[in-house]
């Protein structure tokens, strides 16, 4: 299963809850991309551009779809760029992965992200302007909309959206999906 979403989804705690609840493996494309590169997310950002962040993370996502085909009980979450390029949207479909959008409305996005920003929980190459952020995040929700499923977010905890994921997509300990 893969979760997609923009910046500030709650996406990878989601990801990781929904893992711990459903003894599937959790993994984060962003943490693949930084093993492979041995350097940050920020860092290929600064020192290389993003073109060069995105040529990294189709190459990491390619190796994970590879893995994902053994039939693996795993939850992959994506940055939230990487579901708005076309060569990433074309492998993912071809996988026939279950593809899971977290949506919320731009300004909760923002707030979100401004409070993991204020307590140093992540850092953002793309967390520039609330302006550059809504346009970033108008552009892309079209894309996100191709997703198998779309599960709102706002207003919701951690533990009410994996609630809801679990009853909505009649996920169980025990299921593949
Ligand atoms: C990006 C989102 C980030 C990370 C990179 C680019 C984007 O992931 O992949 O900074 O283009 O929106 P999160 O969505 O987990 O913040």
């Amino acid at each position: 299963m893969i979760l997609i979403g923009f910046m500030g989804a709650g996406k990878s705690s989601v990801g990781r809850a929904l893992g711990q609840r459903l003894g599937w493996t959790f993994e984060d494309l962003d943490e693949r991309i930084e093993l492979r590169e041995q350097r940050k997310v920020s860092e290929i950002f600064r020192d290389s551009g993003e073109a060069e962040f995105r040529r990294a993370e189709h190459a990491a996502l390619n190796e994970l779809l590879n893995e994902l085909s053994g039939g693996a009980e795993r939850i992959v979450a994506l940055g939230g760029g990487a579901f708005a390029q076309r060569e990433n949207i074309d492998v993912i479909e071809a996988s026939q992965a279950v593809t899971v959008f977290l949506d919320a409305e731009a300004a909760e996005l923002w707030r979100r992200c401004r409070e993991q920003a204020a307590e140093q929980k992540t850092e953002r190459p793309l967390l520039i302007s609330r302006h550059s952020f809504r346009d970033l995040y108008e552009s892309r929700r079209p894309h996100y909309l191709k997703a198998s499923f779309r599960q709102d977010t706002g207003g919701q905890t951690v533990d009410e959206i994996v609630g809801a994921l679990v009853e909505a997509l009649g996920l169980s300990p025990s299921s593949k999906k």
